[in-house]
């Protein structure tokens, strides 16, 4: 019998954004409020190492993201330029869009048992801490090698189907989409800021190998603290199921190093990337267009 066959994950992740704003920068500020209850928290392929990675990383985003917001919002009175101006006034409204739901999801794992919470703490002394002792343009060479990763990250999860197929939870789904492809959409802006303001290449390739350094142990540790607490740790199954989808020949992370290298070409820029088409389908798929919200 012939009919239509729905494909799940092309039709449960449209979330209508509540508002969007948009005064003269190239993209808009969305606030979304995304309903987290009863996420699945083995959200990727049914695995909790696989999972635990990602929310591990998740964990440091609304501490990470008000970094990204301190130091562009600190560099706002050294730009002249108005297009950067409203630029970097949508970059901050969208980065603290993203720390409120990443937020919101950590608060439904902690009602789950997986408190991430102590991480938290931990990434918001340290921002504090890089607030105080690092210059400006330190802050924002960081700023702009943490968007390289998240902007090639972004890139991958949006044209990879294979990564897509493995996140099973539509709320994980969208919520990931969405910030995607609004790291996408700001991409430049930390990258111009930082150009800006009289940053030149060896500090942001220093400031690249220095992040590059720091951040998988990071985030493995978190990850260890979360295994830990869902009583995971000796799940070998788990362990090489993650190395496998992160780490294998096709995996995650490996697919990420060829395009995370790019940024230490001199003339490296992060719109070189191209995006338009893919970021297109995504926000027809995610709702987010104000035509389809
Ligand atoms: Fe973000
Ligand atoms: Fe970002």
């Amino acid at each position: 019998m012939a009919h239509a066959i729905k494909k799940p994950h092309q039709e449960n992740i449209r979330h209508a954004p509540v508002s969007i704003h948009q005064r003269g920068s190239s993209f808009p500020v969305r606030r979304m409020d995304f309903e987290f209850d009863g996420l699945q928290r083995y959200f990727v392929n049914g695995d909790p190492a696989s999972s635990f990675f990602l929310t591990s990383f998740q964990a440091f985003f609304p501490e990470g993201e008000q970094f990204f917001v301190d130091s562009v919002r600190d560099a706002q009175p050294l730009v002249s330029d108005e297009r950067l101006l409203k630029e970097i006034s949508a970059f901050i409204g969208q980065e603290s869009m993203h720390g409120k739901e990443h937020k919101t999801a950590n608060e439904e794992l902690r009602r789950q048992g997986i408190n991430v919470f102590g991480l938290d703490a931990k990434a918001r002394w340290t921002r504090k801490k890089l607030n105080k002792i690092l210059p400006l343009k330190m802050r924002l060479a960081g700023t702009a090698a943490v968007e390289h990763y998240t902007a090639v990250l972004a890139e991958y999860i949006m044209k990879t189907k294979e990564f897509e197929n493995l996140i099973q939870d539509p709320k994980v789904k969208s919520l990931i989409y969405w910030h995607a492809m609004e790291e996408s959409e700001h991409r430049a802006v930390a990258f111009d800021v930082y150009k800006h303001v009289g940053g030149g290449y060896l500090l942001r390739a220093v400031a690249m190998a220095i992040v590059s350094v720091l951040i998988l142990p990071v985030i493995m540790s978190g990850m260890y603290s979360i295994m830990k607490q869902d009583g995971q740790l000796t799940n070998w199954k788990s362990w090489r199921s993650f190395a496998k989808t992160y780490f294998g020949r096709k995996g995650v992370v490996t697919a990420l190093l060829p395009d995370l290298l790019l940024y230490f070409k001199p003339s490296f820029h992060p719109m070189d990337s191209d995006m338009d088409s893919v970021m297109v389908e995504w926000k027809e798929r995610l709702g987010l267009n104000p035509a389809a919200a």
